[in-house]
């Protein structure tokens, strides 16, 4: 008897679509695990900022991204020894994650690092090349996603839950400009994957999201 694959569910979507959240709420669920593959770009920002790697210089940038020593611990990121959980969440960060995540020496050096994360019962993961790149044989491809500006608006409150200060319309200018940069890279661009469902949820809360996606999943023939 051929053994099934183990199971993913691929989430893509832009920044701010509540991608990270659903995932892992649906990896929750399922007693699935979980990745969040932007978390390794972030990790990469954060290391080349503190070498002062140029964020053009994509040899470099591969080379550091290979020699990163990072682990997923009980909810915390440690990336060289260092707890990096929130300092990886900033604006700027995030924007220098997507400044690195253009060059190909980046994006193969954590190819295998995002696979290695496929392990029984199954796995939700989510990012821009999930369904595309990294697991083109998910089960289940989903593109969620949500106008700009409800999306900015959910960044505005995120940041200001977590007590860090931030302006709606710099915020929205931020992330209009980080779409633009992931959807028009040459390496794995943001696209809606062939097979991949578009889930928009600029009108549902985090629960009717995460239910569509359980729904989606549970109907689809094993
Ligand atoms: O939280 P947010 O959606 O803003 O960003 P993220 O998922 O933490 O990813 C940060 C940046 O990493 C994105 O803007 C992308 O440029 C890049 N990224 C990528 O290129 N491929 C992925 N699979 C995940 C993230």
């Amino acid at each position: 008897m051929t053994e099934l694959p183990i199971p993913v569910i691929a989430i893509d979507g832009p920044t701010a679509s509540g991608k990270g959240t659903v995932a892992s709420l649906v990896a929750e669920k399922l007693g699935f695990h979980y990745l969040d593959s932007g978390a390794l770009y972030r990790l990469v920002a954060l290391a080349s900022e503190k070498e002062a790697i140029d964020t053009q210089n994509g040899q470099k940038l591969g080379l550091l991204a290979q020699k990163l020593v990072i682990s997923f611990e009980k909810g915390q990121i440690i990336l060289n020894g260092e707890v990096v959980t929130e300092t990886i969440r900033t604006e700027s960060i995030g924007l220098r994650a997507s400044a690195i995540a253009i060059h190909p020496e980046v994006r193969e050096a954590l190819v295998g690092v995002q696979q290695d994360f496929r392990k029984a019962p199954g796995l939700v993961a989510d990012g821009r090349d999930m369904a595309s790149v990294i697991f083109p044989d998910a089960s289940l491809k989903i593109f969620l996603t949500a106008t700009a500006a409800a999306r900015a608006e959910r960044r505005y409150k995120q940041l200001i839950a977590k007590g860090i200060s931030a302006k709606l319309d710099v915020l929205l200018q931020d992330l209009q400009e980080r779409d633009a940069r992931d959807s028009s890279r040459g390496a794995a661009p943001l696209l809606i994957a062939p097979g991949a469902q578009v889930l928009d949820t600029s009108e549902l809360s985090i629960d009717q999201a995460v239910k569509i996606v359980l729904d989606w999943y549970q109907s689809k023939p094993a």
